[in-house]
């Protein structure tokens, strides 16, 4: 796969994917192309069973994707923009956030608009200390159209999310961190290292196990509690016909380390 605005490598002996947005000068933002060039990454990870960590970051050191394209905005009317929802955007949002496998963003700048956007749809986030949120749609006159009315609110509480949509304040790093929007703070030295070690603890599990429990958790978020209890039982003793559910407790009970196959 070629691409223009993004840098996609994959370390096949950790079997780490990273992708980075590449386009430093307009501070990451999203445009189309670079949706669409996503889209592509995560499409083809879908299936790929080599890879079981990707990681998603920013060119430079000034912003992780300090929001959609402003530039693309222009001249827009409601029909047009209502088209490119449909085609680009949402599938797009889709696709990021329910690959089967864990996605760590690695916040190292400006987090705003869609940028905080995308970073919703990981799994996990993992901030610099200089990393900066928000959801400044409101200066522009419209409201995050990424998903921020419903997965921030799910993330932080409804009068969080309200504050920051309604005011379009920009938050630093330890404060994104103590309302549970960023999971770790670190300096900014750190980031990448601090993401690789996230990585690894999740890639020496069972890949198959891991999957289960990021969709069972994903179940959750968007359904009531009856339902989602239901659907952790059922994967709960879906485990117990997996390989690795067997060799985990046979390991743990030979007193040595499991090796999982992702069976
Ligand atoms: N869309 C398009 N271009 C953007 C952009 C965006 N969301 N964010 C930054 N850029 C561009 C700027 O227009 C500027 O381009 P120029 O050099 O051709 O003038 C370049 O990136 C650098 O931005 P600048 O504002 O000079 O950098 P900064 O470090 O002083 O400030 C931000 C960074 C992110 C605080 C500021 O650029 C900003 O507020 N961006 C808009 C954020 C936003 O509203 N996002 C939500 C969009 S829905």
């Amino acid at each position: 796969m070629e691409f223009k605005n993004i840098v996609y490598t994959v370390d096949r002996e950790k079997r780490i994917a990273k992708l980075v947005i590449n386009r430093p000068d307009a501070r990451n933002a999203l445009n189309i192309a670079t949706r669409v060039e996503i889209r592509q990454v995560a499409e083809s990870l879908k299936d790929d069973e080599s890879i079981r960590v990707l990681i998603i970051t920013g060119a430079g050191d000034k912003a992780f994707v300090a929001g959609a394209d402003i530039q693309e905005f222009k001249g827009v009317d409601s029909v047009t923009m209502e088209e490119r929802q449909k085609t680009i955007t949402q599938p797009f949002w889709h696709a990021v956030e329910n690959l089967p496998i864990p996605v760590i963003a690695m916040i190292n700048g400006y987090c705003l608009g869609g940028g905080n956007e995308l970073a919703l749809c990981c799994d996990i986030r993992i901030a610099a200390d200089t990393a900066k949120f928000g959801q400044p749609e409101i200066n522009l006159g419209i409201i995050p159209g990424g998903g921020a009315t419903q997965r921030l609110p799910r993330l932080i509480g409804w009068g969080r999310a309200k504050e920051l949509i309604l005011t379009g304040r920009v938050i630093d790093a330890f404060e994104a961190e103590r309302i549970g929007l960023v999971d770790r703070v670190v300096p900014a030295k750190q980031l990448e290292e601090t993401v690789i070690q996230i990585a690894e603890a999740i890639t020496s599990k069972s890949p198959l196990t891991i999957k289960i429990a990021k969709k069972t958790i994903n179940k959750g978020i968007y359904t009531d509690l009856a339902a989602g209890l239901n659907f952790e039982a059922a994967n709960f003793a879906f485990c117990f016909s997996t390989k690795d559910c067997q060799e985990g407790v046979n390991a743990y009970l030979e007193k040595r380390k499991p090796e999982f196959r992702g069976k």
